[in-house]
């Protein structure tokens, strides 16, 4: 136990209290290692914004469904008409309902552009590993939160939508319909699964998403910010031992922050007041009919942030199982004719190659589909150790290299058009090359990164005063 300090006799009462905390609780110990003795880099620009605003959408999240928990009713033969009576009845219902689901939304839009900028500057990279990795694991669990969410309201999209997600774990070999069985909990969507949604989407994932946000937010603070530089401050200090080139977070970020939010707020208000549906893309019209297992609708498409996973689900196709065959024999072969591997490494090359290519083929396309779209975001967990490139930056990096990003990120737009739109053949084609784009991205990266010439990085961050 700590030594227990006194405040001077004659010291105001608000100080005295805060000794009185600080000596059973470690509040301005805390406050000044995460606020105003944390020293982040002064060169953060507008793509910095989006972690605060991702812990605001998280706040916004919560608030509004706690009111939302208080009018809802968990149960198929209440649940549509509940929510009709929050939008009609309930005081601000209409509200908090819309400020929900545009939150969802949102929360997409701030997440995506938040990984994304930490794929630019290698905010991955060491000694940010458990940064990023927590970060793909809040991911997950926001796709996972969504996706419970979005059966509550029971509506055509809620029910039909549930009903060909869970139906993908049927397709697991072995386990499938008994796994499937479990998550409905009823040999249909019905009740039962409403209800168990219902107390994840409500309780178990947001636990562990606070409990991830904390541990993502303790292991940066441990490390330090990144930079659009991706220089480490922290080489170089002041007698001090400040970074240089740090500033504190508060207030120089806080109020900082404070624009990124208004900017924020502007646009989500206007959302939120004039277009809650957002022509069908946020809240999609066939959710406004109550959920009705005898009426299949006639597209059953997910909301826009999973339509890019979705493509690739879509992609794989008996053909596309074929051309995996073919890119993993050419994979093995070049490894074996250009890796310096001993004997043993190539008889584990061509045993795992025939495994792997026999799986491939035994196995159905629809289970392969689930593999392509798990893995995708599976994937991203391994970023880390992927990236070989002698800059962590995009800025010092070869000019082809932001290509390649520019690439990676309108192809993600293209796939997540393209899972919004029924099927057709040019369709699948598209996404088809796009799922093969989006995985030699990554599984090539080791290779890509290192090649080109890249620019010399600076000792200290660049940094115009504004
Ligand atoms: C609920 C969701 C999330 C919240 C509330 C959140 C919060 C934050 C905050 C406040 C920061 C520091 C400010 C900043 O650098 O913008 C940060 C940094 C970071 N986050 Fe997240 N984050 C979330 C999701 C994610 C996800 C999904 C990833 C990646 C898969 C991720 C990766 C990172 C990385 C790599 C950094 C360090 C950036 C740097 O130093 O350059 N985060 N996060």
């Amino acid at each position: 136990m700590a030594e227990f300090k006194e405040a001077p006799a004659d010291a105001p009462a608000a100080q005295k209290l805060m000794t009185w905390i600080d000596n059973r609780f470690p509040a301005s110990k805390m406050y000044k290692e995460h606020l105003s003795e944390y020293y982040a880099p002064k060169n953060f620009n507008f793509l910095y914004f989006f972690g605060s605003l991702a812990m605001l959408v998280l706040v916004i999240q919560i608030v509004t469904g706690i009111f939302l928990v208080m009018h809802y009713k968990p149960d198929a033969n209440l649940a549509f008409a509940s929510v009709e009576y929050i939008m009609r009845d309930v005081p601000w219902g209409w509200l908090v309902r819309y400020m929900h689901s545009t939150g969802a939304s949102a929360f997409f839009v701030v997440v995506y552009l938040h990984m994304f900028r930490g794929m630019l500057y290698g905010s991955y990279r060491k000694p940010r590993e458990l940064v990023w990795i927590f970060g793909c694991a809040i991911f997950l669990c926001l796709m996972a939160e969504a996706f419970l969410g979005y059966l509550l309201p029971w509506g055509q999209m809620s029910y039909w939508g549930a009903q060909v997600i869970v139906n993908l774990f049927a397709a697991v070999p072995f386990i499938g319909p008994d796994l499937a069985l479990l998550i409905r909990g009823d040999y249909v969507v019905s009740d039962a699964t409403l209800n168990r949604f219902f107390s994840f989407h409500v309780i178990a994932i947001p636990l562990v998403l606070l409990g991830l946000v904390a541990a993502h937010i303790i292991a940066l603070h441990e490390v330090g910010s990144n930079n659009p530089d991706g220089v480490e401050i922290k080489a170089k200090k002041d007698e001090k031992g400040r970074p240089l080139d740090g500033i504190p977070f508060h207030p120089y970020y806080t109020v900082h922050d404070i624009l990124g939010v208004s900017v924020f707020l502007l646009i989500f208000s206007a959302v939120v007041f004039f277009a809650p549906e957002m022509g069908g893309y946020f809240l999609e019209y066939n959710n406004f009919i109550p959920a009705d297992p005898l009426k299949t609708p006639a597209h059953i498409a997910p909301v826009w942030y999973f339509t890019p996973y979705y493509s690739m689900l879509r992609a794989v196709t008996d053909p596309m199982v074929n051309v995996f065959v073919v890119l993993v024999s050419v994979g093995a072969a070049v490894t074996l004719l250009l890796g310096r591997l001993t004997t043993t490494a190539k008889v584990v090359v061509i045993a795992s190659s025939v495994v792997f290519i026999g799986l491939l083929k035994v196995f159905d396309a629809k289970f392969w589909g689930v593999v392509v779209m798990g893995g995708a975001v599976i994937i991203m967990f391994f970023l880390p150790w992927l990236d070989n490139s002698a800059a962590k930056s995009i800025r010092y990096r070869p000019n082809w290299h932001k290509w390649m990003y520019a690439i990676f990120a309108i192809n993600m737009l293209v796939l997540g058009y393209l899972g919004i739109k029924p099927p057709s053949d040019f369709g699948t084609l598209v996404s088809q090359v796009g799922t093969i784009f989006y995985f030699g991205f990554f599984l090539l990266m080791p290779w890509w990164s290192r090649i080109g010439e890249f620019k010399p990085v600076p000792d200290r961050v660049t940094f115009q005063p504004h």
